[in-house]
């Protein structure tokens, strides 16, 4: 792992909320009150169960959010600069050689009527610099070099995304992405829908590519496994919150947040000696509600009466941090009191 770095990270995202307005008097709160750092080079995993918020926060982080949902409050410094509230040619300025998103499903992204080879040109041409000029055989030869650095064929350039599989669609998507030299890629679940042998390649590929090229990766999953596996640190979200932060090798050992230890028993790790599956009873809160306290309060083992009253916020905790009250004070730090509310 890479020693922590004093540098300034290369995105700082603070007090982020983000709010989905589906219909009119319809608020749902999906992204509450985010803090979030990436140094530069580092590569970080953000897991939680489905409907936590981890796509919006990763759509919110590349401005990528489209209505109904808005960018509700925060800031998002990248490289200094802060792109929470950019338009136009300043953002497209911002996103060439700064930040790019993959997508879970391939299809999504590619245009059924172009081939892979008219995908990139249209990249090029439109986040192309002033005076630089993308025709055909220059654009041509950049696919093939994009190409080989996701491991495809050259002759994948003349085809059409139905003539691709699934793999292959993830793999153009991680080369369309990487096009412009992004200094952070944001992953949002870029295996989840391949095959188990599949998803192993490919997620191979992204972390050779990560390595090789050092931009700061955000990989986004709800599988706790394929995050331990490839990140330095993980984050861990509940019902829009950032509930731990973790160098990703000490979440295999110690006290966590409840929330994590759950996750971490639904994982089973394939080469231990003894498998056993544990489940989380319940499912995640309904965002449109206000949740005072600890999101997690209504489903935790744990749980105290200052749980359901007073957000713990993120505290020390091992070599990073969680949100708990419980753990807090297992370390001897200070949780303050409530009466008890029957
Ligand atoms: N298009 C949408 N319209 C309304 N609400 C949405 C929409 N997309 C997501 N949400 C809300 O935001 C929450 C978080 O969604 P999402 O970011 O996709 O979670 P995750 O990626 O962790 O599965 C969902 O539980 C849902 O309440
Ligand atoms: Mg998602």
């Amino acid at each position: 792992m890479n020693a922590p770095t004093t540098a300034a990270p290369l995105l700082s995202a603070r007090g982020v909320d983000v709010v989905y307005e589906p219909a009119r008097g319809v608020r749902i709160w999906s992204v509450r009150g985010v803090d979030l750092e990436l140094a530069e080079g580092e590569f970080v995993g953000l897991v939680g169960e489905s409907g936590c918020g981890k796509s919006t926060l990763g759509f919110a982080l590349t401005r990528m959010l489209r209505p109904p949902a808005r960018l509700e409050a925060g800031t998002i410094a990248f490289a200094g600069t802060d792109i929470a509230t950019l338009t136009g040619e300043a953002l497209r300025r911002q996103r060439r050689g700064g930040f790019a998103l993959v997508l879970q499903s391939g299809m999504n992204a590619l245009n059924p009527v172009r081939t892979v080879e008219h995908h990139v040109r249209d990249v090029l041409r439109a986040h192309a610099r002033p005076g630089e000029r993308w025709d055909r055989a220059s654009s041509r030869d950049r696919a093939g070099e994009l190409l080989a650095m996701v491991e495809l064929d050259p002759d994948v350039l003349g085809r059409y995304p139905h003539e691709l599989s699934g793999g292959m669609r993830q793999r153009v998507s991680i080369a369309l992405a990487l096009a412009l030299e992004p200094r952070l890629v944001v992953f949002d679940e870029p295996t989840t829908a391949l095959d188990v042998l599949v998803q192993k390649a490919v997620m191979g590929t992204i972390s050779r590519l990560q390595a090789e090229r050092g931009f700061t990766a955000l990989l986004i999953s709800h599988d706790l496994g394929t995050v331990l596996e490839a990140t330095q640190r993980t984050l861990v979200m509940y019902a829009g919150q950032i509930v731990e932060d973790q160098p990703s090798a000490a979440l295999r050992t110690g006290r966590h947040h409840p929330y994590t230890e759950a996750l971490l028993a639904c994982y089973a790790d394939p080469r231990a000696p003894e498998v056993t599956l544990g489940g989380i009873p319940g499912s995640p809160p309904d965002l449109s509600l206000d949740l005072p306290g600890c999101p997690f309060a209504p489903r935790c083992p744990e749980v105290r009466d200052v749980c359901r009253v007073i957000d713990p916020g993120l505290t020390p905790l091992g070599p990073g941090r969680a949100a708990c009250h419980v753990r807090a004070a297992e370390v001897g730090l200070p949780v303050p009191e409530v009466e008890h509310v029957g």
